[in-house]
């Protein structure tokens, strides 16, 4: 994208009825990343993340534990959601709350609108709901349960039975927008990503979509439908506003008119009410429909859907507290294709964090580091002439960065880390087949020792650059070792699409040694 534009990215709101998992972590370091990047290009980047806190799963689970749910999401909210974004190392822009005014209260501004303009009418309802998903299940997701629920329907996610609810609710005209949604994807062929959720949406809504219930009676924990107070708005469709109401929807128009439309990402789970409902909601309001949805993978445990309610859930605590943050962002960024299911393993990560991490960047940035202590007293030395291979190099580095860019342009943080991996397995390389330890030995060498060691301290300055967005403290860490703050700058100001350009790294900057990055875990498994 053309620099100086506004980017603005969400992640889904979660519903804080329990503590989060590491499929959490996974949205969350993935829109980090990607605002990361652009906010280092120079866009005018804003990154939004939140917690979904109304409806009637929340309702059981304060319940269950016998407090008032606003009792319970501001515990939940306070204990354990806020703190995952430390733990993460997470740089949002704000954190929205449904249950914050300036929510609810914008909240009752667009559904107005929308009963003004005639899209909303009341009705009967009667169909099976899954309070896991907070959703009336479609044909397609009801199943016949086994085991303890033998005879029963079950939620095809949930496994767990649906409940008939029978009421009166109001209705918004989902059913008009068919045409104007496949018009969507047809004009905006990237509007929703990848192709596999493109192409389940699009047969989806070829299919036919029936109206859908907007309200609920039965309960009072929501926001109230403004022209009848016995109704509460339904979860899901209170939820997706956030994105319109934090950005000033109903209540700051110049902010609104900037940020809006955003680019969501989402698991695959709720890619439906992202590509289908929220669309459909914006058009009926006259509002522009988002930039685009992208729709990640599942992380599986045991071939299944890792998650709370299955008690299949990992804390990211387990990882971060022996791996760190950086690591856990590195490993789920890379390991997994972006928009593919992915299976965790502890074995994994351990191998990968040795492998990639200890042996591959951190040793090229330590042992380059060491060598120019050693042999040029902490001074990088100036580059002689260049080599065939050491030109080479230089175009590795300036490639890396631009497909880097290109795959962060398509939300593809794994291909953009492999990109930028290239920098580092040629220089680990080219540090095997220069041996500086042997040119060190002999005087006539100098120079060439010279250009190899500076080769090495350009190409880790174009790697602290690109791998910042992913590993922002280990960056942070090689940047200050390298002695290019005062030359150059904070690491977070470098213009991440001139990272490749080859040279910025002045001869004669003063380095300081670099403990390991990534250090040796004692494994207790
Ligand atoms: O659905 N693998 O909230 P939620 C990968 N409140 N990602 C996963 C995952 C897994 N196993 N499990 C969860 C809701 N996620 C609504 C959203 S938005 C207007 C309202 C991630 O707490 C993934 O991003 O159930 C998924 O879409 C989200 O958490 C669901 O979080
Ligand atoms: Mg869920």
């Amino acid at each position: 994208m053309p620099a100086g534009e506004s980017f603005y990215i969400t992640t889904p709101i979660y519903y804080p009825s329990d503590v989060p998992h590491i499929g959490h972590g996974y949205t969350t370091v993935a829109v980090d990343t990607l605002s990361r990047w652009h906010r280092q290009a120079g866009d005018d980047t804003w990154m939004l993340t939140g917690t979904d806190e109304h409806g009637q799963k929340m309702l059981r689970a304060a319940a269950a534990n016998g407090v008032t749910p606003q009792e319970w999401v501001d515990k939940l909210v306070g204990e354990a959601w806020f703190p995952l974004l430390e733990t993460l190392d997470v740089a949002n822009d704000d954190f929205i709350r449904t249950t914050q005014e300036r929510h609810e209260k914008n909240v009752q501004v667009f559904f107005q609108r929308l009963y003004d303009r005639g899209y909303i009418y009341a009705g009967e309802y009667e169909a099976l709901y899954c309070v896991g998903c907070e959703e009336f299940k479609p044909d397609s997701e009801i199943v016949d349960g086994t085991g303890p629920f033998e005879g029963l329907k079950v939620c095809a996610i949930h496994s767990k039975p649906l409940e008939l609810l029978q009421e009166k609710n109001y209705f918004f005209k989902l059913s008009e927008f068919q045409d104007r949604l496949l018009e969507l994807y047809k004009t905006q062929p990237d509007f929703v990503r990848p192709d596999s959720a493109r192409n389940e949406v699009i047969s989806f809504v070829s299919q036919g979509l029936k109206d859908l219930s907007i309200s609920r009676s039965t309960f009072d924990w929501g926001i109230p439908l403004p022209w009848d107070e016995s109704h509460v708005i339904y979860v899901w469709v209170d939820a997706l506003l956030n994105y319109a109401t934090a950005v000033g929807y109903g209540s700051d128009e110049d902010t609104f008119q900037q940020r809006w439309p955003a680019y969501h990402v989402v698991g695959k789970d709720i890619l439906r009410f992202h590509a289908v409902i929220w669309p459909a909601l914006l058009m009926a309001a006259g509002l522009d429909v988002p930039k685009g949805v992208f729709a990640h993978g599942w992380l599986l445990v045991g071939g299944e859907k890792m998650s709370k309610s299955k008690l299949t859930g990992i804390a990211p605590t387990e990882l971060t507290d022996v791996f760190g943050s950086d690591a856990y962002r590195y490993y789920f960024l890379s390991a997994i294709a972006f928009g593919q299911d992915g299976s965790f393993s502890w074995e994994d990560f351990a191998a990968r964090y040795q492998s990639e991490l200890a042996n591959g960047f951190g040793n090229l940035a330590s042992r380059t580091i060491a060598m120019i202590e050693k042999y040029f007293d902490g001074v990088v030395p100036e580059a002689s002439e260049y080599t065939e291979q050491d030109l080479e190099v230089q175009k590795i580095v300036a490639d890396a960065a631009t497909a880097a860019d290109a795959a962060v342009e398509h939300f593809r943080l794994d291909e953009a880390i492999d990109a930028i991996w290239t920098i580092v397995d040629r220089l680990n390389h080219y540090i095997t087949e220069n041996e500086p330890w042997a040119l060190a030995r002999d005087e006539n060498q100098r120079a060439r020792l010279s250009t190899v060691l500076y080769t090495c301290a350009e190409g880790l300055r174009a790697l602290a650059v690109l791998l910042s967005p992913v590993m922002p403290q280990s960056t942070a860490k090689l940047w200050s070792a390298l002695g290019v703050e005062e030359s150059l700058g904070a690491l977070a100001s470098q213009p991440i699409r001139d990272a490749g350009t080859w040279g910025a790294l002045s001869p004669g900057t003063h380095v300081s040694t670099l403990a390991p990055l990534f250090p040796r875990v004692e494994q207790t498994a």
